[in-house]
């Protein structure tokens, strides 16, 4: 069993992978395969699998320690299966909180408020609405290098605070920390880090980032909100639009993404099963 790489989904990265079973154990041959088209192309899709919660986190710990969980879905806690992300609530029916300033449709990468965050995420669709519900993905490298020599000058060594919440808490003046008990303590990371497989540079910005060390907090808010902008635009982004038995793995030291809100949230179930693996600290 090795890969069939397809060809190129966009310019910000992506491809398509076919001719492997990843309910299977993993051949080492297509595990080096999968790692080199991560690392040439951030985003990987393998469509048409069937996989259980367990069969995702047995697969997704190919590529290193598989986090738990820190929501509400206990059951991960105690064994090793992906969790559940949905629009549902908890009587099964869809719900909007698409404009909850914590949520997946705001520009991430996953849980960049860790003081070491994840490498990997792998996503399952399980349920997609019928048209919509797609995933965006920003290539943060492609941004970087886009940048004028001014601002990569202007930004060189600079560190961004994280904290879970930090969104909630700059879209309400009056609270300035979120009302739910930090589970972790902010933290700071280089605004530019360096890719430790390929060395090159990307953005680390996104949802959570609270603000600029040293740094006057309304200039590093707005230097954030800028660089936000700049790496989000078109040219730097790819919409996943997802099938049913998708599963996509992504590099989060390289990319933003989120969540879109183009379908009926309140009426269309949307069933996602996640796993994400440990990274490095970011330098
Ligand atoms: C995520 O933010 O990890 C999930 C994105 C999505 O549900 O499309």
């Amino acid at each position: 069993m090795s890969c069939i790489l397809g060809a190129p989904l966009s310019q910000a990265g992506g491809i398509t992978i076919t001719g492997l079973d990843l309910a299977r154990p993993l051949p080492r041959v297509a595990h080096d395969q999968i790692r080199a088209a991560l690392r040439d192309h951030h985003f990987l899709v393998f469509p048409d699998q069937a996989l259980s919660r367990e069969q995702q986190f047995a697969f997704t710990a190919n590529f290193g320690p598989v986090e738990h969980h820190s929501g509400s879905d206990g059951q991960t806690k105690r064994y090793a299966a992906a969790h559940v992300i949905t629009n549902l609530d908890n009587q099964g029916n869809p719900v909007d909180r698409s404009s909850s300033p914590v949520s997946n449709y705001r520009w991430h990468t996953d849980k960049a408020y860790y003081p070491v965050p994840p490498m990997l995420t792998a996503l399952y669709a399980v349920e997609v609405p019928p048209f919509g519900g797609d995933t965006e993905f920003a290539n943060t490298a492609m941004g970087y290098a886009a940048l004028p020599e001014t601002t990569k000058r202007r930004i060189e060594g600079l560190r961004v605070v994280f904290y879970w919440g930090a969104g909630a808490a700059k879209s309400d003046a009056t609270a300035r920390t979120p009302s739910q008990p930090r589970e972790h303590p902010p933290v700071d990371h280089p605004l530019v880090r360096t890719h430790p497989e390929t060395g090159r540079k990307a953005l680390y910005i996104g949802n959570h980032s609270s603000h600029i060390l040293g740094m006057p907090e309304h200039e590093g808010s707005v230097l954030l909100d800028t660089l936000l902008q700049h790496t989000t635009k078109p040219q730097f982004v790819y919409a996943h639009r997802w099938r049913t038995r998708d599963l996509v793995i992504w590099d989060n030291r390289c990319l933003l993404h989120r969540a879109v809100a183009n379908y009926e949230i309140g009426r269309y179930r949307r069933i996602m099963h996640r796993s994400v693996v440990r990274g490095t600290v970011p330098f």
